[in-house]
């Protein structure tokens, strides 16, 4: 004999249809809260535009501190604080582009995976600027890499690896101008335009003084 027949069956088979559907119900609502919840999407934006604006400080000081060499300055102070805050907001980059891919890997809005992320294949979203951003990445990489080796390193291979720094910052703005949700915001285009010609101007600087390299016996 069955355990539940007539009435008693009735009301129990309707109460667990009742409770597969709040089952349900609560599922979706979940993954819809889950993917309308704008907030990691808000921090994947700005962390974005923060590690942008701190690697254009990081390129820029850089390459002042390049010049400060044929300026002959000889103050100690002016010279220490071009190194460490060029040190200082370079780690910041790292840090603001870690908080960049993390928030976007759990993001369930755009399906990144890690792969994804180190990889420029099969992207989710936009393919040829997310692989710049890939590309971006790895170079980053090499010089943050590199420069944490450097008293390992011979002095002119540290230098050509450095000069990767400008490969990061064109495949930077690309990779942001195309694939940005601020692009086209004047706020964000005054960002860009500003990066551009901050950098632009001092490279020129640069190259028109054209500093020679201090090779101390050290750093040989
Ligand atoms: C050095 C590495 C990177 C830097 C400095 C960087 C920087 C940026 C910048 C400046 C933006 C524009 C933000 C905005 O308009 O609000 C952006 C957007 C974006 N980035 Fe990156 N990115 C890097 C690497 C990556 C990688 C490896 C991926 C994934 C493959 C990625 C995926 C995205 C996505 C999906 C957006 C669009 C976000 C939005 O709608 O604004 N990024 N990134």
């Amino acid at each position: 004999m069955l355990p539940f027949t007539g009435a008693a069956g009735l009301a129990l088979g309707s109460l667990s249809a009742q409770a597969t559907q709040l089952a349900l119900h609560t599922a979706t609502l979940t993954a819809k809260t889950a993917s309308s919840n704008p907030t990691l999407w808000y921090l994947t934006r700005a962390a974005a535009v923060a590690t942008y604006v701190t690697l254009t400080l990081t390129v820029g000081l850089g390459l002042l501190r390049s010049m400060a060499r044929v300026e002959q300055r000889t103050n100690a102070l002016y010279l220490w604080f071009l190194d460490e805050t060029h040190q200082f907001i370079a780690l910041l980059t790292a840090a603001f582009l870690s908080l960049h891919l993390l928030t976007l890997l759990f993001d369930p809005f755009l399906p990144y995976s890690l792969l994804n992320e180190l990889l420029p294949l099969n992207e989710p979203y936009r393919a040829l600027p997310s692989a710049l951003g890939v590309l971006a990445l790895y170079a980053m990489v090499i010089v943050l890499f590199s420069s944490w080796l450097r008293r390992r390193l011979p002095y002119k291979l540290w230098r050509a690896l450095h000069y990767v720094s400008f490969v990061v910052f064109i495949l930077v703005t690309a990779h942001g101008l195309l694939i940005g949700s601020d692009t086209g915001q004047a706020w964000m285009n005054a960002i860009y335009f500003g990066a551009i010609a901050f950098i632009g101007a001092l490279t020129v600087m640069r190259a028109f003084l054209s500093p020679k390299p201090v090779v101390t016996p050290a750093r040989r």
